[in-house]
């Protein structure tokens, strides 16, 4: 709520992609909460999607959604022009969809190179590009990096190189759209506890230890705060990116990562 009691988001647009589940759904569940309007992107989780959507519109909340797998860029082009039509505008990009990927170097092909960059990178590239295309003075992007960017793990090059990319294009964004007055950052969740963090624990570990140690045991060691994030959590950080209040943060990565050492 603003002072005034209006909430942050009243009268605003958002586009969540990936919001099927985890990280975009409980973004999609904030914007949403505090007043935006919000067009929901998923892949394969189409059930999810409608779950969600008769959930938030329980709430009182104006939800959509639509398939849109982000490796198309016409895809995400359809999502971000069905808000427009849907809604009249658009306000706010959260892009969450990304996958996975562990493998030691010499197993890696040039196919799950281009599986996991076509998805996180590329896909993240032309999300805001078609974003920007609708986004007026004001306008949010917030992109998704992840911990694992700027912190060694065993046999992850390709899912940390894949976000580093993430956190660059953030920076060169932010100039070109500074110009028009929107603003681009990322968010780098550390661990959160997701599917995608419960399909893959066992391999979140400092090169030393990994498959020595339970993921929880080592986060207890090596995070400040000892534990997973709750997507809520880490949602918080694209609804304060998305708001009025981060007006004069562009071009950044915010680490949420509970303190990861
Ligand atoms: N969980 C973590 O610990 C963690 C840490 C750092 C960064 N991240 C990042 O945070 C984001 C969300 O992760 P999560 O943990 O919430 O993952 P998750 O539980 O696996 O959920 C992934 C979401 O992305 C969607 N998605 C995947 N590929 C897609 C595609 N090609 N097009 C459109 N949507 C697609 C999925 O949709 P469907 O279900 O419809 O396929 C789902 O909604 C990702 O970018 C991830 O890399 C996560």
């Amino acid at each position: 709520m603003t002072s005034a009691g209006t909430p942050r988001f009243a009268g605003k647009v958002a586009v969540v992609t990936g919001g099927s589940r985890g990280i975009g759904a409980a973004v999609a569940a904030r914007l949403a909460g505090e007043g935006a309007a919000v067009a929901i992107g998923y892949r394969s989780g189409r059930e999810a999607a409608d779950e969600l959507v008769a959930e938030l519109k329980t709430q009182g909340a104006e939800v959509i959604a639509m398939r849109a797998d982000v490796a198309d860029p016409d895809e995400t082009e359809a999502l971000i022009e069905y808000a427009v039509a849907e809604f009249g505008q658009l306000d706010i990009l959260a892009s969450c969809a990304g996958i996975e990927h562990f493998d030691a170097l010499e197993n890696v092909t040039p196919a799950d190179f281009d599986r996991v960059y076509t998805v996180n990178t590329r896909g993240q590239f032309f999300a805001a590009q078609h974003a920007a295309a609708r986004l007026r003075a004001g306008g949010r992007i917030v992109l998704t990096s992840s911990v694992s960017a700027s912190r060694a793990i065993f046999a992850h090059t390709l899912y940390a190189s894949s976000k580093a990319a993430v956190e660059s294009m953030v920076l060169n964004l932010a100039p070109e759209l500074g110009a028009r007055g929107i603003t681009i950052n990322a968010i780098a969740p550390g661990g959160t506890a997701t599917d995608m963090a419960a399909e893959h624990a066992a391999s979140y570990q400092h090169p030393k230890l990994a498959g020595k140690i339970p993921m929880t045991e080592w986060l207890t060691t090596h995070g400040a705060l000892g534990r997973l994030a709750d997507p809520a959590e880490i949602a918080a950080g694209y609804a304060f990116l998305a708001s009025g209040d981060a007006s004069y943060m562009t071009g950044r990565t915010l680490q949420l990562d509970g303190g990861h050492f």
